[in-house]
């Protein structure tokens, strides 16, 4: 049996600039696996090259066995993956509810939200627009958005709109999800509930999370195994503290510290 993801030999440069080579890793469904390393290592690389923004120049991607190779992002999406963005990428003048449901777009027939009033109540269009309400209604009681769910995201703090970002992932009922430093910028109490959420959206869906994050303590509680990249080669795998006491990893950081 293949991995549920399975990345293979990924490469891609930039003009001179090698950013990952030769980088393998697989994930089980159920399991955390977490992507550290220094600025620059090619983390984020990694997860655009998977997630169909970049197209690896060399090696193979494959998600239940099907190669993603030369997907684009939507449909990279509706193979059942979704991500978060190191920067948060919402719409910033929709509401929480509206930004889940656009997560929904791949399962809508009907192709548009407002199927409501276009249709009249009971056309095929607005119940298909209820039955996702219903989905994101879940996931706003999951993560306790409740609150701030009619309001622009735009007008949430930074900690809240990462809830938002996750929910807006999970509302594409992903197998395996993405995270692109989930808990930076949070304080104490937002980290302990996200790695709660996590731990909990594995258990009840099964899902594979591969996340990308500096806060040792977080990956330590939260992470199966880590692998470390730097200078976009992969540099250690295993234990969270096998590698956070690996010298290659020390030396990779120490150096980044340096520079
Ligand atoms: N679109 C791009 N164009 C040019 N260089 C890029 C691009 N994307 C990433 N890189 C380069 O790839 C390297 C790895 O970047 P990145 O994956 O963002 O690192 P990390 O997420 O580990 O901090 C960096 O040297 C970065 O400048
Ligand atoms: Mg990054």
């Amino acid at each position: 049996m293949p991995a549920l993801l399975e990345v293979e030999g990924l490469g891609i440069g930039f003009g001179g600039v090698q950013a990952v080579q030769g980088v393998s890793l697989s994930l089980e469904a159920g399991e955390i696996l977490a992507l550290i390393g220094p600025n620059g290592a090619g983390k984020t690389t990694v997860f655009n090259c998977i997630s169909g923004i970049y197209r690896a120049q060399a090696g193979d991607i494959r998600l239940g066995g099907r190669s993603l190779l030369g997907l684009p992002p939507h449909r990279v999406a509706a193979a059942g993956l979704a991500r978060t963005f190191q920067n948060i990428e919402l719409f910033h003048h929709l509401s929480t509810m509206d930004n889940l449901l656009l997560g929904r777009h791949r399962f809508m027939r009907s192709g548009v939200l407002g199927g409501m009033a276009l249709f009249g109540p009971r056309s095929p269009a607005a119940r298909e627009e209820m039955q996702h309400r219903e989905k994101v209604e879940e996931i706003i009681d999951f993560l306790e958005l409740q609150a701030v769910r009619s309001k622009p995201v735009g007008s949430l703090p930074y900690g809240t709109r990462k809830i938002v970002e996750l929910g807006r992932a999970l509302a594409m009922e992903p197998q395996v999800l993405l995270l692109d430093e989930p808990a930076a910028g949070m304080n104490l109490e937002e980290k302990q509930d996200l790695r709660l959420w996590i731990e909990d959206i594995v258990a009840r869906f099964g899902v594979a999370v591969l996340l990308i994050e500096h806060d040792m303590p977080f990956v330590g509680d939260l992470a199966d195994r880590v692998i470390a990249l730097n200078h976009g080669v992969k540099i250690a795998e295993g234990s969270p503290e096998a590698v956070r006491t690996h010298p290659e990893v020390l030396r990779a950081y120490l150096g980044a510290d340096a520079a």
